[in-house]
């Protein structure tokens, strides 16, 4: 068997409907805004229905919408509801930066989308707008109170920690979590198209975020699965907030990753930071058969990384953490 070869069970697609993005995060966009990538290269709503019927045949439970920030591509409401028909699909979610989400929050909820995680990456508007390259905070809590509205439940708030940027604003995000009653994760951030040197110094550990959130609050350790990306789960006692880490460079979980990924022009990859992947888009626009895109899925599946010690851990060292 080939050593990439994992028996484990690919269950989560992450679908990427646009590379735009009308915020302009630093560890998301280091060098700037990337050039867009032409419209010709984007897979249409078709396309992307045809590969996640090929998905949920395959095995996919549960499919999660993203970008860019997935709100800014047009009728996108439209692929959510079309998303939600195909068969077999437990779970169908969307990962947003929020500043759009006030006006769709309803559309969405009545389009089926089940669950949203909303990027806040600050409290305060003057650094969430430096942060985001001009994003207006008052939005994206406007966002947050119209999914509430909307009858979204479980909604989670992601906070990318970097020291010297927000990770002063801990407790702000822990009192936030509480009074609110929903979920905060705290991100460790990953050197992501980005040199590890200019990554490193604004790294903030899982160490330090467990051993602050326990100087915090009365926290009670909730039950993870094995596969969940936020290992570290805990329920702030009194309220119905939680708290959560993330910790892809402290506490790799790739080998516990049942996901792939589908980009916005049609790649199916295996890994967030490893480059394999397989051309979903050319399967479609020559041959389209169904047949030939489960193959694509199996094709990918069979290039996830087994990495128990594997490239993360070279990451881990390349960050100095
Ligand atoms: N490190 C960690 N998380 C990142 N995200 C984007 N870039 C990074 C990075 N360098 C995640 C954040 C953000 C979402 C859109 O993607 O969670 O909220
Ligand atoms: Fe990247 Fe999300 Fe920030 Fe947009 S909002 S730049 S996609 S991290």
């Amino acid at each position: 068997m080939d050593e990439r070869t994992t028996k484990r069970e690919i269950t989560y697609l992450r679908v990427s409907v646009t590379d735009h993005c009308n915020y302009r995060c630093a560890y998301c966009m280091p060098g700037g805004a990337p050039e867009n990538l032409p419209r010709s290269e984007i897979l249409s709503y078709e396309e992307i229905i045809a590969v996640v019927r090929a998905g949920a045949e395959f095995g996919i439970t549960k499919v999660r919408v993203t970008g860019g920030e997935p709100l800014v591509r047009k009728d996108v409401v439209e692929l959510v509801r079309r998303i939600r028909e195909v068969d077999g699909l437990g779970e169908v979610c969307m990962t947003t930066n929020g500043s759009l989400l006030a006006r769709h929050a309803r559309p969405l909820r009545e389009a089926g989308l089940d669950r949203l995680n909303v990027s806040m990456d600050s409290l305060m508007p003057d650094r969430f707008r430096r942060i985001t390259g001009g994003g207006e905070l008052s939005h994206v809590l406007a966002g947050l109170n119209a999914a509430e509205n909307a009858g979204f439940g479980n909604t989670k708030v992601n906070v990318v920690l970097m020291r010297g940027v927000n990770c002063d604003e801990l407790p702000q995000f822990v009192h936030f979590a509480a009074a609110r009653g929903l979920e905060v994760r705290f991100i460790e951030k990953m050197p992501l198209n980005q040199s590890v040197e200019d990554s490193a110094p604004l790294f903030v550990g899982l160490d330090e975020i467990r051993r602050r959130l326990h100087n915090l609050h009365a926290l009670e350790r909730l039950e993870v699965e094995p596969c969940a990306p936020a290992q570290l789960r805990y329920r702030l006692i009194g309220t119905r907030g939680v708290v959560g880490v993330i910790a892809p460079i402290s506490k790799p979980f790739c080998s516990e990753c049942n996901r792939l990924r589908l980009s916005a022009d049609g790649k199916l990859r295996a890994c967030l930071m490893e480059d394999g992947h397989v051309d979903v888009k050319s399967v479609i626009r020559t041959s389209g058969i169904e047949a030939e895109l489960l193959e694509a899925f199996k094709q990918a599946a069979a290039l996830k990384p087994p990495c128990h010690n594997g490239h993360s851990s070279t990451l881990m060292s390349r960050i100095g953490g």
